[in-house]
């Protein structure tokens, strides 16, 4: 994610595909939290299933379902062809997209088409900017924040937050000193929304709280439950130290699985709506282990504007499955929108969940 410079810089994005398409990455002993929750059922629906409606809207802008492709890659040559098949998949079914950080395209000029070429081919969906909280602690200029943003004519800023992978990570920056002060510049200054995610450990309400209050306008949770980073790059690293310990065995373990999971971090985040009447506008996106429909309409009941998806987004495209995944997914939508009776995205949003017996 958070990148320095040049060949190493490649080699690590291009293994992180590689690592979260084949590697042993998933959270152990810990889920989303999704799984043991269930919608009350509506044996009275009042709707025709036809009638049911998937769109809704994000930062002010329709969309066609409540689905959003997370940010993967960019800034390598075979990253075109991926971010290629991703923005079409976003344009066909109306989504927005995220693209990976973009610190290659600041440091290296060769590949910025890599990431421009999202715009090309998802001409009329929200298309999203990245990079990482290392870089923003450290500094960014006018020029680079510009630069990220005309590539992608860009709908806003991500900024990841991605303490545990930069810690695991053999070449990691674990400096995020003074990130907060330079995040509020940043959010006064440029005239898109940002939005702060993290990578898949989640934001608590007390992490939320200090992003709004600094200007973030969507909070994006990737929560624990789906990937661990911190298994991504630890398999990396024994690649490059072999067995060399860095911790000792029990607390290897936990920090493996560190994390606050997805639906426990939607729960604590959409209070702080109600809470803080500053916040009520913040839109809250659902990620960190979302592969089904029923998870997203879940993520919706839980406070979430939409859920977006990683890993099992490359996994689908890397089987040659994107555009049938994303389908069955809206079609697990339907279903549940049809079982509560909503007719609208707005009305799943108010149905009961219930904890399973
Ligand atoms: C191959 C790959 C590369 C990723 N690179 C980035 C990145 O550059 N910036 C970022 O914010 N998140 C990155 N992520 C993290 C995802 O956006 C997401 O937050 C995380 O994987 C959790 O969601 P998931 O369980 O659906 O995968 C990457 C994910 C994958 C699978």
């Amino acid at each position: 994610m958070s990148d320095r410079t040049g060949n190493r810089t490649i080699e690590r994005k291009q293994s992180h595909v590689d690592i979260c398409l084949h590697g042993e990455v998933a959270f152990s002993g810990k889920t989303t939290g999704f799984e043991k929750l269930e919608f009350e059922h509506n044996a009275l629906p009042e709707i025709a299933f036809s009638e049911v409606d998937l769109s809704t809207t994000f930062l002010g802008r329709k969309i066609n379902a409540p689905l959003m492709i997370s940010s993967m890659t960019g800034g390598y040559s075979e990253a075109a062809t991926l971010n290629q098949r991703l923005a079409e998949a976003a344009e066909r079914f109306g989504i927005p997209l995220g693209v990976g950080s973009m610190r290659q395209a600041l440091e290296n000029s060769s590949y910025r088409e890599s990431f421009a070429i999202v715009r090309k081919y998802a001409p009329s969906v929200q298309i999203f900017a990245n990079i990482g909280a290392p870089e923003v602690a450290k500094g960014l200029t006018d020029n680079e924040i510009a630069i990220m943003l005309d590539l992608l004519e860009a709908d806003g800023l991500i900024v990841h937050l991605n303490a545990a992978q930069e810690l695991f990570q053999p070449e990691g920056n674990t400096d995020f000193s003074h990130f907060l002060d330079r995040l509020a510049i940043i959010t006064a200054k440029i005239s898109v929304p940002v939005i702060a995610k993290e990578v898949g450990c989640g934001i608590s309400a007390a992490a939320a709280l200090k992003l709004l209050e600094a200007g973030v306008k969507v909070i994006d949770v990737a929560g624990a439950g789906g990937i661990s980073w911190q298994k991504v790059e630890e398999i990396r690293y024994t690649r490059e130290f072999g067995q060399e310990k860095r911790f000792s065995l029990p607390a290897l373990d936990e920090l493996l699985n560190w994390g606050v999971p997805t639906a426990q971090c939607l729960f604590d985040i959409s209070e702080l709506k109600n809470k803080y009447p500053d916040f009520s506008e913040i839109e809250i996106i659902a990620s960190g282990g979302i592969h089904s429909g029923i998870d997203i309409a879940k993520s919706l009941a839980l406070g979430a504007q939409l859920a977006a998806s990683a890993r099992y987004i490359l996994k689908a495209l890397h089987e040659g499955a994107l555009e049938e995944t994303i389908e069955t997914w809206l079609n697990d939508l339907r279903a549940v929108m049809f079982l509560t009776g909503s007719a609208k995205t707005e009305e799943l949003r108010c149905k009961r969940l219930i904890i399973k017996p």
